[in-house]
């Protein structure tokens, strides 16, 4: 007998959230542990441009995170994000094209998934996920940043993806459509400040407060 193949999970916590893999054939909600989730990367490509970089997510290992000063100094113990199970027989396909995504600066990591429970399976065990992380010694790794600098920077930036905002807000809402207790506060600190200058930004453009 031949062994059977062994599964591919991809683990998004970023835009893959909302924006799966091609061919997948489950996709769980669910958490990672021992890593803060953190806008602490420089888009050049999806959501910036070379000249001018937007800020995307990365995960930080939790020991070091804990040893840097960080504005926003708690985070979640679960990172929590979705897992995509890809049709085994498209994994080749998909492992080649996710080798080609991995780019400016994210590299490969595997860590153990652990699925939300669900009514229709509720003893889920962790499952091994692929992970793109980019670590603090990648060029695009940018490291604490002043949260009000931060929201700004995403308001003025964009990318061949679109609009950074669009990326921090969408962030936001696939992270809240999760469950009950997938929100991050530092996602949604950026995304309150983001709002707030939008309207300051709007109500300087047409003169009048914005409702
Ligand atoms: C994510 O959505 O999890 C992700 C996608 C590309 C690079 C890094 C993270």
């Amino acid at each position: 007998h031949l062994a059977a193949p062994a599964e591919f999970w991809l683990f998004g916590y970023g835009s893959l959230i909302w924006k799966p893999p091609p061919h997948f054939d489950q996709r769980i909600p669910g958490w990672v542990t021992g890593y803060v989730r953190r806008f602490w990367q420089a888009s050049e490509d999806h959501r910036g441009t070379p000249k001018a970089p937007g800020r995307v997510v990365t995960l930080i290992e939790r020991s070091y995170w804990e040893q840097l000063t960080d504005h926003h100094g708690s985070a979640p113990e679960r990172v929590w994000g979705v897992a995509y199970r890809i049709r085994p027989d498209r994994v080749d396909e998909v492992k080649d094209y996710l080798d080609i995504r991995e780019i400016n600066g994210y590299t490969i990591h595997y860590t153990p998934f652990h699925p939300a429970p669900d009514a229709h399976l509720p003893q889920r065990s962790p499952i091994q996920a692929l992970v793109y992380i980019g670590t603090p010694d990648n060029e695009q790794f940018v490291g604490p940043q002043d949260p009000q600098q931060l929201a700004e920077h995403i308001y003025h930036s964009h990318g061949p993806s679109g609009p950074n905002q669009e990326y921090l807000l969408g962030l936001e809402k696939a992270l809240n459509e999760l469950s009950l207790e997938s929100g991050d506060e530092h996602v949604t600190d950026l995304s309150n400040r983001l709002r707030a200058f939008m309207s300051v930004q709007e109500e300087k453009r047409d003169g009048s407060p914005s409702r």
